[in-house]
């Protein structure tokens, strides 16, 4: 199925031809792409394909959905200056980062709960990004333990994030377990240490993690799982009702809700189904995450301890302040990720394409630059790199590719992503991504 060999910096060559050529030959047998190209039936595709739920949880931003608007319409005010007449046959997609030539400036930003797009969520999607050789950031919030993330795609390049929680065990272990299962690197999301006021799912009244979803990473901790016991032991020995919890109505939802949550648990209780129903495990863990998930206490002094934690270079996500760009260098950190989370956090918040040239400058190349939110398609790609991204993120399309075809939909999510990029890097008169700079483009 793979037409691009992985980490290989050449394999990425002539992969627009390819994929034109692929689609075109299948369509005279009569035969459609898995996944529309187009980036607003991509969307709309998988609306259909997912519950009312997920789609809800993966399309969805903050307040009224203005900072989601306004990372697109920030793209629209750039335009790609075209220039003929050069020999653009021979194009070289690759970048170096993080220490190695990689073959396309693409990396899958870290997704959480994408079991709610399919059953084998981050697995197939590691499957998918190895074949392309795109380095694919694993969540803290991922729906499989990353040491099976990383046995599912051996040979593909990965990184994890972290959301820093309240228990500096927890996170030291994690750390530990994504240095020995193989990640390159950690990314330390800073946007969220408070949940975004998401419209949609509150109006649903759907949080996947309070049904057991999207905790695997911390199931499969042991530093966790001692908390979970802890709490059970506490729990057992005290006498207090928590007093700020209100009840849950015992309905057939609800008991839906508990069966989901004692299967998800059955990794704390090591046993089955029956087992884990009777378990107070299982809910314990749900309380004990929902407790220690991302502390709104992290500053700058407690980053230091990462280093501590781990040898692997820390990279921070969700900064878009070129004086913080510029603190992270002092600070030591070896990469920032200009990010706004896709618009999931503050509503009417600072589109990251407008923030990306002032962290650029000031960082004056000592560092890289990830980029993403709002991303749909190659010519997007090409624009923040032009604006001098070391490597553009994909979020959201490739979580519709998942919904609507597995692995299959990841990979060809990505590798139009890739074929269009490749076009437009030639049409413009492009050969490598390291030659597109400011002059590449028109602000409007
Ligand atoms: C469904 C969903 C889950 C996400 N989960 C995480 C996460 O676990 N960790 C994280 O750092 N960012 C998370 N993000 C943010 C993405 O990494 C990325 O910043 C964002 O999707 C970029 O915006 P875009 O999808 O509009 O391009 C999530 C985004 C979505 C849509």
């Amino acid at each position: 199925m793979s037409t691009v060999a992985p980490q290989d910096p050449a394999a990425a060559r002539g992969i627009a031809r390819r994929t034109q050529s692929e689609i075109y030959r299948a369509g005279i047998s009569g035969t459609k792409p898995a996944v529309p190209i187009d980036s607003d039936a991509l969307e709309a595709a998988a609306r259909r394909a997912l519950s009312a739920e997920a789609f809800a949880y993966i399309a969805g931003g903050a307040g009224a959905e203005r900072t989601v608007a306004a990372n697109r319409a920030a793209f629209g005010r750039r335009q790609v200056w075209p220039r003929p007449l050069r020999d653009v046959s021979v194009r070289d997609l690759s970048i170096e980062f993080l220490g190695r030539r990689r073959p396309t400036p693409f990396l899958l930003a870290p997704l959480g709960v994408m079991e709610m797009a399919h059953d084998d969520a981050d697995l197939a999607v590691a499957r998918a990004a190895a074949s392309l050789g795109v380095p694919y950031t694993l969540s803290n919030q991922a729906s499989f333990p990353m040491e099976e993330v990383a046995s599912a795609a051996p040979s593909g390049a990965r990184l994890f994030q972290l959301y820093w929680s309240a228990s500096d065990e927890l996170n030291a272990s994690l750390l530990r377990r994504a240095e020995a299962s193989g990640c390159e690197a950690i990314v330390v999301t800073l946007d969220t240490h408070l949940l975004g006021w998401r419209t949609r799912d509150l109006d649903l009244a759907y949080l996947p993690f309070t049904r057991g979803m999207g905790i695997a990473q911390y199931t499969s901790d042991p530093v966790f799982q001692q908390l979970v016991r802890e709490r059970v032991r506490a729990s057992a020995t005290s006498t207090d009702a928590a007093p700020d919890a209100p009840a849950v109505r015992i309905t057939p939802k609800a008991i839906a809700a508990g069966v989901k949550i004692a299967r998800k648990g059955s990794a704390l209780t090591g046993a089955g189904l029956r087992e884990s129903l009777r378990s107070p495990l299982p809910r314990a863990a749900v309380e004990t995450f929902l407790d220690v998930f991302s502390t709104p206490a992290l500053t700058w002094d407690h980053l230091a301890k990462a280093r501590e934690w781990t040898g692997l270079p820390i990279i921070l996500k969700g900064i878009v302040h070129a004086d913080d760009a510029a603190r992270a260098i002092d600070e030591g950190v070896d990469g920032v990720w200009v990010s706004n989370h896709g618009g999931r956090q503050i509503d009417q918040s600072v589109p990251t394409l407008d923030a990306l040239p002032g962290v650029v400058e000031r960082v004056q190349g000592r560092i890289p630059v990830v980029f993403d939110s709002g991303i749909r398609g190659g010519a997007d790609a090409f624009i923040a790199l032009a604006l001098g991204a070391t490597a553009a993120a994909i979020g959201r399309p490739y979580a519709y590719g998942l919904g609507i075809a597995g692995e299959v939909g990841v990979r060809e999510v990505v590798r139009n992503m890739l074929a269009e990029l490749d076009i437009t890097l030639g049409l413009s008169g492009h050969t490598a991504i390291a030659d597109v700079g400011l002059d590449a483009l028109r602000e409007v």
